[in-house]
């Protein structure tokens, strides 16, 4: 009697029904769910109910300090934490085109270069493609070995012989397959019975894996999702596509920090680290218009400087657009809601608009302080100090909160030139030694108030 069961998965959340209907009760996404064989019962078969004993350890044994091995990219081992761990499988996601293969030929070449054995294995372009992408970045000497498979007991087999290699790229996920399970390549079932196999391989044999995943939007394809809760880290590879500037972020991280980001720029030559990305994200500045203001936020353990820049203008609808781009709209919402409620600034009738410069995405509520001062300073058509920078968090009440790292904010603003800071009162005794001139506000309405003033006292120079 065949054990196999065939079952409708979900392409979206992987969520396995006995039945096919139109919408998947595990993820509320319709027409998702795909007629897929079930699994064969692989590894050693039993055949009683009967497990066999194994030794157990206790927690205070030699702990063995995770190996890691530098990529020879700087901001890539800032975000998985100091380079590859020995035996740990790392999911790299992105949009399609963003420039994950370029990444990680340049990493495995990098790696080639440090005399490590360095696989990439290709299973959407042919070896002479990623050899041409390999000349174009100037690589074609790197001692990096090239394969153009998608059978994944094919590429266990081929990589257990000889020295094991330091790091396996296998791009992408999505097709790769594997002959103990039934469906097509690309569905989920396959892609979680091929990753978990790659998983096994890492962990038996030291190598470093790095799958690649596509996230496509309309969940067509079968995203990476469910592999996301195998692998030890999850980084994602994002940017806007009119900008050249490209963020790698760690989402989850079993060896390291996840809130570090990498930053690099996409050029004619491939991708090239950013060292300083204040420079780079403030290289553009709007000086001296009303609605910009400059953050001095702080991106893991690096502080950034970034330009928020907002759009304050009458609005001919009932209900006024907001629309943000790089910032949570739900922050936006509320720091409009206190600056209606506590500081007598009326919006209702405006349409308001705030964007981060130069693609980022910001998460840090300390936020908060800057992009007030850009919402303010547009609708008052007053220009803030160019050479000042804000941080601070916003509280229900209309006060301002003191933020983590103030120091290091104040420190990285005064490198760039930046002679003035606005910050959050309590924040005085930390900020002293900063060598800028500091404006410290207690609340919304100070912040204001003080652009209110110098809005006026512009206009009385005039
Ligand atoms: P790719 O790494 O193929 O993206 P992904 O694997 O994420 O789909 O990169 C594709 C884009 O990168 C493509 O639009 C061209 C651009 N690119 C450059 O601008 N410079 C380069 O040196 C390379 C190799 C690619
Ligand atoms: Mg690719």
């Amino acid at each position: 009697m065949s054990r196999r069961t065939l079952s409708f998965i979900c392409q979206n959340c992987g969520a396995a029904h006995s039945r096919w209907q139109g919408k998947c009760e595990g993820c509320g996404e319709w027409n998702t769910l795909v007629e897929e064989g079930g699994e064969r019962p692989s590894g050693p078969s039993r055949k009683s109910g009967k497990g066999r004993t194994f030794a157990l350890e206790p927690l205070s044994g030699s702990a063995q300090d995770a190996p890691r091995c530098a990529s020879g990219i700087g901001e890539f081992d800032r975000v998985t934490g100091g380079g590859f761990v020995r035996g740990s499988v790392l999911l790299l996601g992105g949009d399609p085109g963003i420039g994950k293969s370029t990444l990680l030929i340049q990493a495995a070449a990098a790696l080639a270069r440090t005399g490590e054995r360095s696989v990439y294995i290709s299973g959407e372009e042919a070896v002479a493609q990623v050899r041409l992408r390999a000349e174009r970045l100037g690589l074609q000497d790197a001692d990096v070995e090239l394969a153009a498979e998608t059978a994944v007991e094919d590429i266990i087999t081929t990589l257990s012989q000889g020295r094991t290699p330091r790091l396996i790229v296998i791009d992408s996920i999505q097709t790769m397959w594997t002959g103990t399970v039934d469906s097509a390549p690309g569905t989920v079932t396959q892609v979680r019975g091929s990753a978990q196999a790659l998983i096994r391989f890492a962990k038996r044999s030291g190598a470093t894996i790095i799958l690649v995943g596509h996230v496509t939007k309309d969940g067509q394809i079968a995203g990476p999702r469910v592999v996301e809760h195998m692998v030890d880290a999850v980084l994602s590879f994002e940017g806007e596509g009119s900008h050249q500037f490209r963020i790698l972020r760690a989402v989850k991280n079993r060896f390291g920090p996840t809130d570090e980001i990498g930053v690099f720029e996409m050029t004619g030559a491939g991708l090239r680290e950013v060292v300083n990305p204040s420079e780079l994200f403030l290289s553009e500045r709007d000086l001296g218009q009303p609605g910009t203001a400059v953050f001095a936020g702080i991106e893991g353990t690096r502080p950034l400087l970034v330009e928020m820049q907002a759009l304050v203008a009458p609005s001919s609808l009932g209900t006024p657009r907001r629309a943000v781009v790089g910032w949570d709209p739900s922050r936006l919402s509320m720091v409009l809601a206190v600056l209606e409620a506590h500081c007598g600034v009326r919006l209702g009738g405006h349409d308001v608009y705030l964007n981060v410069a130069g693609g980022l995405r910001i998460q840090e509520p300390a936020a908060d302080l800057a992009a007030a001062a850009a919402l303010v300073s547009s609708l008052t058509a007053a220009p803030l100090p160019a050479d000042a920078v804000y941080f601070g968090e916003v509280s229900l009440s209309g006060a301002v909160r003191p933020v983590a790292q103030a120091p290091a904010r104040l420190k990285e603003a005064a490198k760039l030139g930046f002679s003035r800071a606005v910050v959050p009162d309590a924040a005085r005794g930390e900020t002293a030694e900063s060598g800028l001139q500091l404006g410290e506000v207690a609340s919304l309405v100070d912040l204001v108030t003080r652009i209110a003033a110098s809005g006026k006292r512009r206009g009385q120079d005039e």
